[in-house]
């Protein structure tokens, strides 16, 4: 098996220490653009392997994309992330083009790969990676969902005093202030959250999870990345090991929810072949306004890309 991530700074550099932490592959390669940086960070990984007793190899190159030859996955987290007062859209003329370039190095060399889209505005960045690419699109799909379920999650086990393992929950729509916890489809434990924590309080912490990503650009001046890289490679491993997981995943509805043409963060089996089934969901009149103002928002982000595009 072997898995590239593309980009080595803060997010792709975690990605791939937990993919070789977890043995996720035999070969693991690491792309930037900067002059050596993949290089460093793939040999530093390299040289945590025989403490965590790992076997996965890394290699890391300033762009040279024979090294990703016949990838099994990849996952493109090359791109500028946000700093304070920026929003996830002030990057999408510098990442859209950053995306496309690199969608066409990796398809060319690894043309049955499955591809993973971290960079931001992330719907809009996976719906032009998909474009570029012209493969399937159960094969092309983004990474926001697991990390805002995660921060979701994380808040409540915080609020409620117990493991953020006993929470499951399901969080929908597009990587931004629109996104769509569901506390309908929250439990702890098999409990409905709405039986141990008021209503004032949950609304307090989804209002905290919309803004979760802005709450660490300013503690931290740019974006998260131990979270993000570990959510990237938790889908990295539903490939590889087949798991059939079922995660929130940004994927292109054909149909689905009443939508077509988008890429919708929304619940999908995720195995061996990329997203096997996108899980529908019988969402209340509340809950489908919520998903279509979401859509609304991930539209007008997929106009100024259209509007760049017609102008380049
Ligand atoms: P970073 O600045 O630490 O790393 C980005 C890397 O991409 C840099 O090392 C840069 O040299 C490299 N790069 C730029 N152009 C390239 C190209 N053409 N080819 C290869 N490498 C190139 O940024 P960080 O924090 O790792 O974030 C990366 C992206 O992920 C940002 O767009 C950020 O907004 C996004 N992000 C998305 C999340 C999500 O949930 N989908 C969560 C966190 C970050
Ligand atoms: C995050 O949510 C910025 O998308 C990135 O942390």
């Amino acid at each position: 098996m072997k898995v590239t991530v593309v980009g080595a700074g803060n997010v792709g550099a975690t990605c791939a220490d937990v993919i070789a932490r977890k043995e996720l592959c035999n070969e693991l390669v690491l792309v930037d653009i900067k002059p050596n940086f993949a290089e460093g960070k793939a040999l530093d990984i390299w040289q945590t392997s025989p403490i965590n007793l790992s076997d996965t190899r890394l290699i890391g190159s300033t762009g040279d994309y024979s090294k990703t030859a016949n990838s099994d996955v990849v996952v493109i987290t090359s791109g500028l992330p946000r700093k304070p007062g920026m929003s996830r859209d002030d990057l999408i003329s510098t990442n859209a083009a950053i995306v496309k370039s690199v969608t066409e190095n990796i398809i060319q060399h690894s043309p049955n790969a499955i591809i993973i889209i971290v960079s931001n505005p992330l719907d809009v960045m996976t719906y032009c990676a998909y474009l570029t690419a012209k493969i399937d699109s159960s094969r092309v799909f983004g990474m926001a969902g697991i990390l805002d379920t995660a921060r979701y999650r994380a808040f409540l086990a915080e609020e409620l005093n117990c493991s953020p393992k006993d929470i499951q929950a399901v969080l929908m729509g597009g990587h931004g202030d629109t996104m769509v916890p569901l506390p309908r489809y929250t439990t702890v434990g098999g409990i409905p959250v709405t039986e141990l924590i008021s209503k004032e309080k949950l609304d307090g912490i989804i209002d905290r999870t919309k803004k979760g990503g802005g709450e660490i650009v300013n503690l931290l001046g740019t974006s998260a990345w131990y979270a993000p890289g570990a959510a990237a490679a938790q889908m990295v491993e539903a490939i590889v090991r087949d798991q059939k997981r079922i995660f929130p995943v940004c994927a292109l509805l054909k149909g689905e929810y009443g939508m077509k043409d988008i890429y919708l963060g929304v619940p999908v089996i995720l195995g061996k072949n990329g997203i096997e089934r996108i899980i529908e969901l019988q969402l209340n009149a509340e809950e489908k306004k919520l998903l279509n103002d979401s859509a609304v928002a991930v539209k007008e982000v997929m106009t100024v890309l259209d509007t760049m595009k017609k102008n380049s």
